[in-house]
């Protein structure tokens, strides 16, 4: 069983990218709502939540673990990559290597939660791959919880996302790296606005790729075991709203669990 994990909903986008790419696997997704958003949160309780759950998902029989979230993989995919030595640890990281190989203009953004602005994972990501382009990192407080409270909708969302999207576009980003696996489900929203201007940059299928790579199984029964710190019921529900009803096919409902 491969065990997936985000602060709530947003790692359902790469779970539903392996779910694609290893269609039999048996898969375990842990939402950690009792604590979401991550984002606005101390680096050191962000560590200690990713411990916790990847030990609790190892308990349960995971044999892989994917960190759904660019904010526990910056803050804490080495620790828990120590804590495991025998299980192989997937993160999830921005698409800032893309981005870079890719911008005409030399200019790409990275979208991301407060945490993953200010981690020395990201200006290391930053110095390694796109050290001769222009990074513009900009944090999105609250987005994240949008997705989470399923309305992605209303002017007032609107404006903020303009706000601070459109400045990207006007100092020329040509490249808009989603860094929180959150905005994989604002790209209905997104899209439009920077249609023309500028491509946004998701690496949901490049996490599957890498699951595979690292010997994701793929012989199984499909099975998918939901579970929830808070409120599990809502993420069974959430599946159909974030357009991924076939997956919730799989899953014959959601456990509270307390990690
Ligand atoms: N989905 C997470 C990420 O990729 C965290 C969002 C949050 O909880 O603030 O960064």
């Amino acid at each position: 069983m491969i065990g997936v994990f985000d602060s709530g909903l947003g790692g359902l986008s790469v779970l539903a990218a392996i779910a694609r790419a290893l269609p039999h696997a048996d898969l375990a997704y842990l939402a950690d709502t009792a604590h979401v958003p991550y984002g606005d949160k101390h680096d050191d309780f962000i560590r200690g939540r990713v411990l916790a759950i990847g030990r609790h998902l190892v308990e349960r029989g995971c044999r892989m673990l994917v960190v759904a979230c660019n904010t526990a993989t910056a803050h804490a995919v080495t620790e828990l990559r120590h804590q495991h030595p025998g299980i192989p640890v997937v993160g999830v990281e921005p698409g800032v290597k893309p981005a870079a190989q890719s911008t005409q203009s030399g200019h790409i953004a990275v979208l991301a939660t407060e945490a993953t602005a200010r981690s020395e994972r990201l200006r290391h990501l930053i110095r390694s791959h796109a050290s001769r382009v222009a990074v513009h990192v900009q944090p999105c407080p609250g987005w994240a919880t949008r997705v989470e409270t399923l309305h992605l909708d209303g002017a007032e969302f609107a404006a903020d996302i303009r706000a601070r999207v459109l400045p990207l576009l006007d100092a020329g980003v040509d490249r808009i790296v989603l860094g929180c696996t959150h905005y994989a489900f604002l790209i209905p929203v997104l899209e439009p606005l920077v249609h023309g201007r500028a491509e946004l940059v998701d690496v949901a299928d490049a996490v599957a790729r890498q699951v595979v790579r690292l010997g994701g199984e793929r012989a199984g029964s499909a099975k998918l075991h939901l579970l929830a710190t808070a409120r599990p019921e809502r993420l069974h529900a959430a599946l159909p709203a974030l357009g991924l009803g076939w997956l919730a096919a799989r899953a014959s409902g959601a456990d509270l669990v307390t990690p």
